[in-house]
C-alpha cells in the first residue's frame, strides 16, 4: 500500500513507520509532563530496559523452502477469534497524548479489528468508549473491547465498575493487580506532575452512581472532595487472590489477571477461578530492577499452559510479536507505540500503528517460513549467545 502511493503520486506515508520514529515525532509534540508520563518508568528505569534487552538476546532463525502461500495470522483467544495476535493495552489518562483520548483509541483499534482493553484510568467513562468502539456509522467494524479493573479499596465501587462494563459490552474482566499504589517515577516526581489530581483520568469514578453516593455533594458542585475520596479508595493494597474466587463468583465475564510475574501467582490466579493472566510488569513502571518481562514468560508457560496467556511490556515490532508468541504467549499487548500513534494523528495515528505492526509482524512470520500463527514456537528461536 505504502509502496504503490509513492510510486504513483510521490507520496509518502504521513508518520514514520517504526517505533523510534513514533516515539521522536511524539516527542516533539507532547508537552514535558505528558512526555514524562507515558514514557517514564519507574526508579532508575532498569526494568525498562531490561525489557528491551530481554528481546535481544533471543534470535529468529528463519527457515527458507517452506510453502507460505497460505498464511494466517488469526488467532483464537477466549473462544473469540481475532485477525492477528494483538490487543491494545490499557493505558490511563489519554487526553494527555490528544484530547479525544480513549475514544480515538476506540476508533483506531475498530479499523484495524484489534480489541482494546479500556483502563479504570482511562480519562472517559467506559460507555462512551464502548460506544466509540461499536460505532458503525463510518466504515469501521464493531469493535471489541475488554475492561480493565483497578479494583478499588471501597468493594461495592469496583463491583459496579464490574456491572457497567458488563452492560456496556465489554467482553472480558482484565484485573491489574499490580498498580494498586503508584511506584517512584523520578521523571513524574521531579515535574510534580499527576493527572489525576487536576481531575484527569478519573472519569470512571465521577461517573459512578456508588461512587457519587459515597459524596456529600456531586462531583461537579465540589470537585475537591471527589477527588480526595478517589485518592483514599483508587487502590487497594489488601486485595489477594481471594478476591479473585469472589470476583469469579460474581461475573460470568472471562476474568484475566494482569502484572503476574511469578509462575506460583499464575498458578494461584488459575486456582482462583481466572481464565488466564497478563504477563507485565507495567511496561517497568512498577518495581524498578523487576525481571524482564520476557523472560518471566516461559516459566508461567510451563506454569499454566493451556491457560490464556497474554504478554506485554516492550513489544515494539513485529519480531517482538514473534518472539513473544514463540516462548509461549497466545497475544501481545502494544501499549507505549499505541499511545505514540495516539499524540501523533488521534484514531489514524493509533491506526497506522497497528497497521504498521500488523503488517511487520505477517511479513517477519512468512518470511521466516512460517505461515500460520499456530506453527510459532520455541524451534523458530535460539538464544543469541549459544
Ligand atoms: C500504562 N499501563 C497501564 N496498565 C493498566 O493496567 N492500567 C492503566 O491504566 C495503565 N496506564 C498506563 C499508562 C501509561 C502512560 C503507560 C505507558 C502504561 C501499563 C500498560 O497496560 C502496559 O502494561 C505497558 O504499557 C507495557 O509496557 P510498554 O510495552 O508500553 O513499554
Amino acid at each position: 500500500d505504502i509502496y504503490a502511493k509513492g510510486m504513483l503520486g510521490g507520496v509518502r506515508p504521513a508518520y514514520p513507520t517504526e517505533f523510534d520514529g513514533w516515539h521522536e515525532a511524539a516527542h516533539q509534540k507532547l508537552t514535558p509532563e505528558a512526555y514524562g508520563y507515558i514514557a517514564g518508568s519507574a526508579g532508575l528505569e532498569t526494568t525498562a530496559h531490561a525489557n528491551r534487552a530481554a528481546f535481544a538476546r533471543w534470535e529468529i532463525i528463519p527457515r527458507m523452502l517452506r510453502d507460505t502461500s497460505k498464511r494466517d495470522t488469526s488467532v483464537e483467544i477466549l473462544g473469540k477469534r481475532w485477525d492477528a495476535p494483538i490487543a491494545l493495552a490499557p493505558i490511563g489518562v489519554m487526553t494527555i497524548a490528544h484530547e479525544e483520548g480513549e475514544v480515538a483509541v476506540a476508533r483506531g483499534a475498530s479499523r484495524r479489528g484489534v480489541p482494546m482493553i479500556a483502563s479504570t484510568a482511562a480519562a472517559k467513562p467506559m460507555e462512551e468508549i464502548a460506544a466509540a468502539l461499536h460505532d458503525t456509522s463510518g466504515n469501521e467494524t464493531s469493535g471489541r473491547g475488554w475492561y480493565q479493573l483497578y479494583w478499588s479499596s471501597d468493594r461495592d465501587v469496583a463491583l459496579s465498575f464490574v456491572r457497567r462494563a458488563e452492560a456496556a459490552g465489554f467482553e472480558a474482566i482484565v484485573v491489574t493487580v499490580d498498580t494498586w499504589q503508584l511506584a517512584w517515577r523520578p521523571r513524574d516526581l521531579v515535574q510534580a506532575f499527576l493527572p489525576f489530581l487536576r481531575g484527569e483520568g478519573v472519569a470512571n469514578f465521577l461517573s459512578d452512581p456508588v461512587f457519587q453516593s459515597r459524596l456529600e455533594k456531586s462531583p461537579q458542585e465540589d470537585p475537591e472532595a471527589a477527588i480526595r475520596l478517589w485518592g483514599s479508595i483508587f487502590g487497594n493494597p489488601a486485595l489477594t487472590f481471594d478476591d479473585i474466587a469472589w470476583l469469579r463468583e460474581q461475573t460470568s465475564l472471562p476474568i484475566l489477571v494482569k502484572g503476574i510475574q511469578h509462575p506460583d501467582d499464575a498458578t494461584a490466579c488459575i486456582d482462583a477461578g481466572a481464565d488466564g493472566v497478563v504477563v507485565s510488569n507495567h511496561g517497568g513502571r512498577q518495581v524498578d530492577g523487576a525481571r524482564a518481562s520476557l523472560d518471566c514468560l516461559p516459566d508461567i508457560v510451563s506454569a499454566i499452559g493451556g491457560s490464556t496467556i497474554l504478554f506485554d511490556s516492550g513489544v515494539r515490532c513485529g519480531a517482538d510479536i514473534m518472539k513473544a508468541l514463540a516462548l509461549g504467549a497466545d497475544a501481545v499487548l502494544i501499549g507505549r507505540p499505541m499511545v505514540y500513534g495516539l499524540a501523533l494523528g488521534g484514531a489514524e495515528g493509533v491506526e497506522h500503528v497497528l497497521q504498521c505492526l500488523q503488517a511487520d509482524f505477517e511479513l517477519n512470520m512468512v518470511l521466516s517460513g512460517i505461515g500460520n500463527v499456530a506453527d510459532i514456537d520455541r524451534t523458530c528461536l535460539v538464544r543469541a549467545d549459544d
